[in-house]
């Protein structure tokens, strides 16, 4: 696939099939996520492949009980409804969850916000759907979250990632011209 095409083509996936993902890809994921940039070339970050469906489910459901209780900008942006609705998985179901924790200090986040962009093109270019998970950032943060998937001492989970085989067409999410200046 061309970089173009990867590009404009991949889209946040939230329907999954039932086919499970090969370690070869997984692994093919992780090395495209660490050909990215990174400060100082520190190459800060740390992957957890969680693959465990009975731990999905008890993050999705901590997660949302964790984010009812909280009065931060997650929950208006994400009515009541759904965070009471036992049926919504915030994972929705996806057989793979890829965190990516980026050890703590400056440029953390944009650390490994370039691994997880890197990540979910290359899944796309290898027919695989992802979706960047923040519903799931806070609890994963929390001492409970930290030991639910082991994130070691002084790293900070920064990008949960779900990944699997769509299901269907991906429906693509327009986008706004750019607000552009030029300064010559
Ligand atoms: C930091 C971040 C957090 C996100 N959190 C969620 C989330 O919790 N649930 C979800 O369904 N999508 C989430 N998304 C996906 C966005 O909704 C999606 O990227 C956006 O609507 C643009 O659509 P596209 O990815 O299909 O181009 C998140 C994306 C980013 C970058």
């Amino acid at each position: 696939m061309k970089l173009a095409e990867t590009i404009y083509g991949r889209r946040s996936t939230r329907a999954f099939s039932h086919q499970s993902v090969t370690k070869s890809l997984l692994e093919r994921l992780i090395d495209s996520a660490v050909q990215a940039p990174s400060a100082r070339n520190q190459q800060p970050w740390e992957f957890v492949i969680i693959q465990n469906i009975p731990l999905l489910d008890q993050i999705s459901e901590s997660s949302k009980a964790h984010i009812r209780g909280t009065e931060k900008g997650l929950l208006a942006l994400h009515p009541h409804d759904s965070l009471n609705d036992p049926d919504f998985h915030i994972f929705y179901h996806a057989p793979v969850l890829i965190v990516i924790s980026a050890e703590q200090g400056d440029w953390a986040v944009e650390n490994a916000a370039l691994a997880a962009e890197n990540l979910m093109l290359v899944a796309h270019a290898n027919a695989l759907g992802t979706c960047w998970i923040g519903l799931a950032q806070d609890w994963l943060g929390t001492a409970d979250g930290r030991r639910a998937i082991g994130v070691p001492e002084g790293f900070l989970p920064v990008a949960p990632i779900i990944v699997g085989h769509p299901s269907g067409d991906v429906s693509p999410v327009p986008r706004n011209p750019a607000r552009l200046r030029w300064i010559n």
